[in-house]
Formats: C-alpha cells, structure tokens, sequence
C-alpha cells in the first residue's frame, strides 16, 4: 500500500513538515543535518549544519554558527541560499530554497544562546574564526580555556560568535522515490503556488 502523501499534495506538506519539526528534537533523524548551499559569484560550495528549528507557520528553518565563518560574509553579499535534506530510509528527498537572516547579539540569538548546552557552545570559544590557518593541527581552543574544561560562565565570552541563520522558505521541492514510480511536487511559498512536477 502506498503512503498517504503518494499522490495527495496536503498529505505531502503534512509529512515534511512532521519530518523537519522531528529532526529539530531527534538527533537520529537523517533530516538533522542538510547540507547548506550558499555561493557568492563563482564559488558554490556546501556543508552540512544541524537544523536548530522549524516554523511551519512562518516557514522558517534556523540553523546556528560562528559569525567569523566564511559563509556569514558570503552570506552578506546573497542571502540566496538553499539547504538539501535526504531520508534514506524513507526515501524522501527536500531541496529548499531560502533567503538567509544573519542574527548576532540580538533577541534571537539570545533566546537560542540560552538553550545551547555548554558542549555545544565550545564551537563559538574559539581564537580565530573557522576556516582560519593554523601553525598545526588544533580545535582552536582559546588559549586559557581546556577543550572541555570550561565552566558554563566562561562559555558566555561565546554569546559574541554564536549567530542564528534564520532562513526564510521561498520553495519546497519534494521527491519520493518509489518503486511504482517516483513522484515529485513544488511548493511556491512565495507564491503561494503547489504543482506536482515529473520527477
Ligand atoms: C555533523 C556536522 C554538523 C555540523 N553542524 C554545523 C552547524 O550547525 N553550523 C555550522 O556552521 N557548521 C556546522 N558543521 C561544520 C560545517 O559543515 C563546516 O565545516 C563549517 O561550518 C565551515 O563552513 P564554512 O567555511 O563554509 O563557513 C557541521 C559539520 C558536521 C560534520
């Protein structure tokens, strides 16, 4: 028997959004971590994140990194960008195209910063920014502080890297793949439009 959303376009928006909204709590899901496709000019290139949160109603998927990393400053000059999901086992494919919003010291970076765990936040405690050179191989630990020996008030001096992307849906493309035949369908956020496509 084929799933609800096989040839049903309501059913189809129901089961992504119950996937994004799952992999923002589930770290099993295949759907945490999309790759992020951004290009400034000629330089296309992608990298996987960890999806921080999803708003069906206000279409948005927020992902968190450093304000030093390169992507931010491609990022300022085209805030076009796109993030690629694949479920495996589901066999479930979503390419989403997004306009970026850079968040730093602001209320809602502050309303993730407080919810970010103290492991996490070693990702933002660093002397140079991600991408940066380094005389050999390093976690770029600020100097002073131990990998993992930092107490959660030293963790603070993070809060000035810590950056929530926040991207604002233009389009959801859906593919299933099945074996009676693949079926695929585009949302037009934007637009408000939804066709179902050839895959
Ligand atoms: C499983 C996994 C999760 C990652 N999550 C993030 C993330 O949420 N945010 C982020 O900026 N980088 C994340 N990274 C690192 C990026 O893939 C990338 O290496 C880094 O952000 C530098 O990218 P840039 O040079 O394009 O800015 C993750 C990498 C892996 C393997």
């Amino acid at each position: 028997m084929q799933p609800a959303y096989y040839e049903n376009l309501e059913e189809i928006q129901k089961k992504l959004w119950s996937m994004l909204d799952d992999a923002v709590v589930n770290r099993s899901s295949p759907f945490r971590i999309p790759v992020f496709i951004c290009a400034d000019q000629n330089d296309i290139d992608g990298r996987i994140v960890v999806l921080r949160k999803s708003d069906k109603n206000k279409n948005i998927l927020q992902f968190h990194t450093d304000l030093r990393s390169p992507k931010v400053n491609i990022l300022k000059k085209n805030k076009n960008a796109s993030l690629v999901f694949y479920d495996k086992e589901q066999k479930i494919q979503l390419r989403v195209k997004v306009i970026c919003e850079i968040n730093n010291k602001n209320s809602v970076t502050e309303e993730s910063w407080k919810k970010t765990q103290h492991i996490s936040r070693r990702c933002y405690l660093t002397d140079s920014g991600p991408g940066s050179i380094s005389d050999g191989p390093t976690s770029g630990m600020i100097s002073k502080l131990e990998d993992f020996d930092y107490t959660m008030e030293q963790s603070e001096k993070g809060y000035e890297n810590f950056t929530v992307v926040k991207c604002n849906i233009k389009s959801i493309e859906w593919l299933y793949l099945a074996a009676k035949g693949h079926r695929r369908a585009i949302f037009d956020i934007k637009n408000k439009k939804q066709n179902w496509l050839v895959p």
